[in-house]
């Protein structure tokens, strides 16, 4: 067993807490009481997010945040971040998340996401913590052969090198465990995750032509881009198009939360999946979000994108019959806050 500590005692180190899922999960552990400190070096988010967090947060747990603009390889730093704060609990966010860009780069993905988890978990090893959540992806199921998805599916070999540094880094934590059974992980393995807080404050701000299709669509619909391109519509689905487990972002943040009050004074390698249980195809989410931001969003059907899969979502008992979490949000409010995020900052943070 692990040391037991209560939330208020608990300092929780996330990398990559500024960014889409990272930000998200940071309110929600200042609003349960832990301390929190950033790890990110902001190559793909914004420093202005820290402002968002505390307002959403207010006093007194606005106090319990400390940020800093940090590469997780830059080993020396960490190693000092680590000695100041001395967290007993990592949460593991930071990382290159572009799939077509990682066929393009995989020295450069390879190297910083693999990369910066070996020098993480050496440097926490170092600092006698040995407690991790790990940001893992539905992609490590491949092309399933039966659905819904259960973490006994097979694990399938990855189509690009960004799903492979998912696969690996799995299989590094739990070849941790292997070796040195005092080491406790959590693998999360999320499905689509949209939306954004409620608040409008905090939301997903990709640069450049957004590859995910929540992002498009909620581009499109406030007339930054002409129409949403439908990837396919000859798939083996009710409308043809693909189908996929989408989770609103605050979801995906309470069942961190979860997770860590789970593992507390455990030790061993848990995977869970992250998702609703619920299929929609991507003419549903075009439909959802036109309602949500009220008018028709135009779009073209253009041939399948290489390497998508027909249809996943996932079976997320195990969560909620272990750690007692479930997903609250349907894709309505999931297209509602993503429109509210979105038609308030049309630019993202740096609007
Ligand atoms: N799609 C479109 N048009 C777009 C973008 C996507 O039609 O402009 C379609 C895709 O073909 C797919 C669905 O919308 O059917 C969702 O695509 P996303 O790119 O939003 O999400 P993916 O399911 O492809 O990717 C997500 C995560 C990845 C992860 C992958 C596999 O973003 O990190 O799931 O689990 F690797």
């Amino acid at each position: 067993m692990s040391e037991k500590i209560a939330p208020q005692d608990t300092c929780v180190l996330v990398t990559g807490g500024a960014g889409f899922i990272g930000s998200h999960t940071v309110v929600e552990l200042l609003t349960r009481g832990y301390q929190v400190v950033i790890v990110d070096d902001l190559s793909n988010a914004s420093a202005k997010v820290m402002d968002r967090i505390k307002t959403i947060v207010g006093e007194p747990a606005a106090a319990n945040l400390t940020f800093y603009e940090a590469d997780v390889n830059d080993r020396a730093a960490l190693a000092k971040i680590f000695d100041e704060h001395r967290p007993s609990r990592v949460i593991h966010f930071a990382g290159y998340k572009a799939v077509g860009e990682s066929v393009s780069k995989p020295i450069e993905y390879y190297a910083n996401n693999i990369g910066n988890t070996l020098t993480l978990v050496d440097v926490m090893r170092e600092h006698g913590c040995k407690s991790i959540i790990f940001s893992s992806s539905a992609t490590v199921y491949g092309d399933p052969d039966s659905l819904p998805l259960t973490e006994e599916s097979p694990k399938k070999p990855a189509t690009n090198p960004y799903g492979w540094t998912k696969w690996m880094i799995e299989q590094i934590l739990t070849d941790l465990h292997t070796a040195d059974p005092e080491w406790n992980v959590v693998l999360l393995r999320y499905f689509n995750p949209i939306g954004a807080h409620p608040s409008g404050l905090m939301g997903e701000d990709p640069k450049g032509i957004p590859n995910n299709l929540v992002p498009y669509v909620a581009q499109t619909a406030i007339g930054k881009r002409d129409a949403v391109h439908v990837f396919g519509d000859d798939y083996d689905t009710p409308d043809g198009t693909g189908v996929r487990d989408y989770i609103h972002v605050c979801d995906l943040a309470s069942g961190h939360a979860a997770a860590l009050a789970w593992m507390n004074g455990r030790t061993g390698v848990e995977v869970f999946n992250l998702g609703t249980g619920t299929g929609t195809s991507v003419l549903e989410i075009i439909k959802a979000f036109s309602k949500a931001c009220g008018h028709e969003i135009p779009y073209v059907v253009d041939p399948r994108r290489p390497g998508d899969v027909t249809a996943n979502y996932a079976d997320c008992s195990k969560a909620r019959d272990l750690m007692g979490w479930e997903a609250k949000f349907n894709i309505e409010d999931m297209c509602r806050d993503s429109w509210n995020w979105q038609s308030h900052n049309p630019d993202g943070y740096e609007g």
